[in-house]
């Protein structure tokens, strides 16, 4: 039999268990860096097969290892996130969420359950393939400073130190039996820019008496647009949104300050930096030649994320193998971020779509909303589809 046809088969078998283990999940989600109890769970369904997981790794990641042949030989890094989002879920299935408030609304619980789907196949087929495979289940992608970045910090790029690393994430605008590559860039960096515009407030009858911090905050938002038609390269995506200004007056009343709350997004880090700059420059001076004043913070989220094109040309071509040409589809540019990203500035990295979506059964729903759900189809799909292409990456 091909090892395609074994990995097919084994995915079939697991698929039913799978399905069992992300509705465990699913039921019973955790919030960033509070992921305790669904860590235990990954790590006794790793023992259960025979590995030895290393627990704890960053507070709530786990991390195993699956030696084939020649173990040294080479080494793979396959990555799931873990956490939930605070989120009502809305669904009325009988996995429904039963931590109120709490979802798995962005399928991290599908990234877990696949991930141990693949690890089953992977483990069963050891005496298939050279080299090894890291095993890493992080915790906290939906929060600052990210999961992926701890991770790192505690050295899960090391001891053994992995040639490349692949994810994959859910997508429900892509049906299922499909996935989505992009080869480069792929995702955004994420800033939260804070803006705390001062001025004087007073009556509003009375403008000559007041430093009105109101209409320098207008200025404000208005000029910073400059930053992404003046100053970003046309070629490099910038987004610069702001969706909340707070100013406590009244219909006649100035108030003392306005508070402007907004994302930045790009795709380079030198002009990630300077970007930082040109907002804090500009606020400020626009301000003081105003007669006001204005803070200016940035909170510096993830960078953006690269997928190395030698790597995810290769993936791409194993996925065409495993699922069909007619199943493979290329992805756009996403402004939304991942911490997936700082893997990507480590080592060769590959991050993918998973699609989900099915319209018949209703999953084709945006993450992040609290009727988000997946085709559970999509899970023996995944599984199969990330074993298949590590034994292929590991010979390759
Ligand atoms: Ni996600």
């Amino acid at each position: 039999m091909s090892l395609k046809s074994k990995i097919k088969d084994l995915a079939h078998k697991y698929a039913p268990s799978i399905v069992q283990i992300r509705r465990h999940i699913h039921t019973h989600p955790e919030l960033s860096y509070q992921e305790f109890e669904t860590s235990k769970f990954v790590a006794d369904e790793l023992r259960k097969i025979g590995l030895s997981p290393t627990e704890g790794v960053a507070e709530t990641g786990v991390v195993a290892l699956i030696h084939g042949m020649n173990p040294e030989s080479k080494i793979i890094a396959l990555r799931a996130d873990m956490d939930a989002l605070p989120i009502q879920e809305a669904n009325e299935v009988e996995y429904k969420s039963q931590n109120d408030g709490v979802m798995h609304a962005c399928g991290h619980d599908v990234h877990t359950a696949s991930l141990l789907g693949t690890a089953r196949i992977l483990n069963e087929l050891k005496h298939e393939f050279e080299g090894t495979i890291k095993l890493i289940f992080q915790p906290g992608e939906e929060k600052n400073p990210g999961g992926a970045s701890l991770m790192i910090k505690a050295g899960v790029l090391e001891n053994p130190t992995p040639s490349c690393i692949t994810g994959q994430h859910v997508m429900p605008f892509i049906p299922t039996g499909k996935v989505g590559f992009r080869e480069g860039m792929y995702m955004a960096s994420a800033d939260e820019v804070y803006l705390t515009v001062k001025g004087k407030g007073g009556h509003a009858a009375l403008p000559e008496k007041v430093i009105d911090p109101v209409l320098i905050a207008s200025h404000i938002i208005v000029a910073l647009q400059q930053l992404v038609s003046r100053n970003a390269d046309p070629k490099l995506p910038t987004v610069l949104s702001f969706g909340k200004i707070e100013a406590n007056g009244a219909t006649n009343i100035i108030p003392d300050e306005v508070r402007i709350s907004g994302t930045f997004r790009a795709l380079n880090e030198e002009w990630r930096a300077e970007a930082h700059e040109r907002i804090a420059k500009l606020a400020q001076s626009l301000a003081e030649g105003m007669g006001g004043v204005c803070e200016v913070e940035i909170s510096k989220g993830y960078p953006f994320l690269v997928n190395n094109p030698g790597l995810t040309a290769k993936s791409r071509r194993f996925a065409e193998e495993y699922l069909g040409v007619e199943n493979v589809v290329d992805l756009e540019l996403w402004m939304g971020a991942e911490d997936f990203a700082y893997y990507s500035h480590q080592i060769p990295a590959c991050f993918y779509r998973l699609g989900t979506g099915n319209t018949e059964k209703g999953t084709t729903n945006g993450v992040h909303t609290p009727n988000f759900d997946i085709d559970e189809d999509a899970l023996e799909i995944g599984m199969g589809l990330m074993a298949w292409t590590t034994i292929n990456q590991l010979s390759n």
